[in-house]
């Protein structure tokens, strides 16, 4: 290995929420680093459209990620189809935000964590085991945020939860896989300018004022989190684990 091998041809990543826009910049960059792609969101057309646009060699995988049982056959179908799988990304993720906190229901409360944490520490696990069961090593990489540090606001807040506990996993998974020479790392982006950043009722002003809060003062696009998203997966980040980098034009500071 040369010092700057990404080391990434022909290897097989599995990219949740790929059809999302923060996940098709993803897949996108995995794809031109020469890896074959495992599109996996909610619809199976989508899945297969995007699989397509990156190229003959992807697959799309429409899968609901809150089937937790299924999350082992999911990794065995992939694994048929494109190999043994060395990377995951969890990008697949919800936001519903309430008015104000008094307001939050169980409903929402589940709604989140079932796709932010459950299903991304599940479909983690069964990816995990069959490195482990391989004796091959490989990394993961979790979507957590910058609410994760600062706990959000008002409706955010079980959101913000959601992100808190996918970075302390993170740690804890890093740590109990290490000996396997599984890497997990975690990814905060600060506010990206897709359809998830917008509220309802959200005004010019509103956006303005969060564009004031960001020392590069514009907000994030789903592509700025590629190269770290990439960099993280690659033999150039092979003693990083537990980590957890912040894309987010200085938002996030620590
Ligand atoms: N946009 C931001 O400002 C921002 C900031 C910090 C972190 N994030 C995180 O980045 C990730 C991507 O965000 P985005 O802005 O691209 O959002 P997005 O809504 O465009 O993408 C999320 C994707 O997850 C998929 N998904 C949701 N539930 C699913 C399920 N049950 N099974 C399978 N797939 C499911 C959706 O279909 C969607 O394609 C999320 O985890 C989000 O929390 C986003």
């Amino acid at each position: 290995m040369t010092h700057l091998d990404w080391g990434l041809t022909g290897k097989t990543v599995i990219v949740t929420g790929a059809t999302g826009a923060i996940g098709r910049a993803v897949a996108q960059g995995f794809a031109e680093a020469g890896a074959t792609v495992a599109i996996v969101d909610l619809d199976q057309a989508t899945c297969e459209t995007t699989a397509l646009s990156l190229g003959l060699a992807h697959r799309g995988y429409g899968t609901d990620l809150r089937q937790f049982a299924q999350l082992p056959a999911l990794i065995a179908r992939i694994e048929a189809d494109l190999g043994l799988a060395t990377t995951l990304v969890n990008i697949a993720g919800v936001i519903l935000r309430t008015p104000d906190l008094f307001t939050v229901t169980e409903k929402d409360w589940d709604a989140q964590h079932d796709i932010n944490l459950k299903a991304l520490f599940f479909l983690t696990q069964a990816f995990s085991k069959r490195l482990a069961d391989t004796g091959t090593s490989g990394s993961v990489i979790n979507y957590s945020s910058q609410g994760a540090l600062s706990g959000g606001f008002g409706g955010s807040v079980v959101y913000n939860a959601t992100k808190g506990a996918i970075t302390t996993m993170t740690r804890g998974m890093a740590r109990s896989w290490a000996p396997l020479g599984i890497r997990v790392n975690s990814i905060a982006p600060g506010l990206v300018d897709t359809p998830m950043l917008k509220t309802t009722g959200q005004t010019d002003e509103d956006r303005q004022a969060m564009i004031n809060q960001i020392p590069m003062k514009r907000l994030g696009l789903p592509e700025d989190n590629v190269g770290a998203t990439v960099f993280l997966a690659s033999d150039m980040a092979r003693y990083m684990t537990g980590a957890m980098i912040n894309v987010s034009g200085g938002f996030l500071m620590y």
